[in-house]
């Protein structure tokens, strides 16, 4: 297959940002979509919009923690569209403090929703690429991943295990299988900072009031990667801001 039309696509953290973003972006040129998040009135009102402009779409609540929901929204994919072309392994949080404000909790939640939840995506639709001999897994990091800057350590060592996992998985996936990984830079979304402590939250939103490119940039960043043919891997890209040090 070539393109993204018809393509089946699970896409996490769909319910904001980059993840709305980008849905609506592949919705427009004709892919399925199923559709996950935890926010169930946020995710229906993308589900909608996509549907109201003639898009196909389904959502699914998830957790990406929880290894169950994974499954739930792959089958998903299966059930509704006959088959699993591509999951985008969006969710994430950027709850980020410094080590003294033992924001333990936030820790985990970063742990949780960036490795685990990785690794739960890839438990579930591993098995089902293997069986269609065809899927591509599009995994998304950060620029934390490449550079780590303080107050950000938690974050950056979580992506950067995004970043690690992808290429383990890129080398182990073999002929059929595709694997990205899509690094972006400051990019203009409520998650910014969102949920960590108010001086850490404080210096990433001026950051983002004064350099951040606009969640399209990653859409179609995501989309470049999914309508190459499927001989060819877009195996890592980085996109950021040309203001970005
Ligand atoms: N914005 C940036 O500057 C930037 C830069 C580099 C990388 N990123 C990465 O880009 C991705 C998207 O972030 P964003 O900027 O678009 O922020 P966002 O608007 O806050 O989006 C995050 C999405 O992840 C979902 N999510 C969070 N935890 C989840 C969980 N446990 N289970 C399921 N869904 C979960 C959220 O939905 P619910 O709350 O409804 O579950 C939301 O849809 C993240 O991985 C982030 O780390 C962002």
């Amino acid at each position: 297959m070539t393109g993204i039309k018809g393509k089946v696509i699970a896409l996490t953290g769909a319910s904001s940002g980059i993840g709305e973003v980008t849905a609506t972006y592949l919705a427009g040129r004709g892919a399925r979509l199923v559709l996950g998040a935890r926010r169930e009135d946020r995710l229906n009102a993308v589900v909608d919009r996509i549907t109201a402009q003639g898009g196909s779409a389904v959502g699914v609540v998830v957790d990406v923690a929880h290894r169950e929901d994974l499954k739930r929204l792959t089958d998903t994919g299966v059930d509704r569209f006959g088959r699993l072309d591509v999951l985008v392994s969006n969710a994430g949080t950027m709850a980020v403090s410094p080590f003294d404000e033992l924001r333990q909790d936030d820790w985990d939640a970063m742990v949780a929703t960036h490795i685990t939840g990785l690794l739960n995506g890839i438990g579930a639709a591993l098995p089902i690429f293997r069986r269609q001999r065809s899927g591509q897994f599009v995994n998304v990091a950060s620029t934390a991943a490449y550079v780590v800057t303080s107050p950000l350590a938690v974050y950056a060592a979580t992506k950067t295990a995004v970043k690690v996992l992808t290429e383990g998985l890129r080398q182990e996936s073999g002929p059929d299988l595709r694997v990205t990984l899509v690094s972006p830079g400051f990019t203009d979304t409520e998650g910014v900072g969102k949920g960590g402590s108010p001086e850490a939250a404080a210096a990433l939103l001026q950051q983002r009031a004064e350099i951040a490119m606009p969640p399209s940039a990653v859409a179609s960043a995501i989309g470049y990667a999914i309508e190459q043919p499927d001989g060819v891997d877009i195996s890592e890209i980085v996109v950021r801001p040309t203001v970005q040090a």
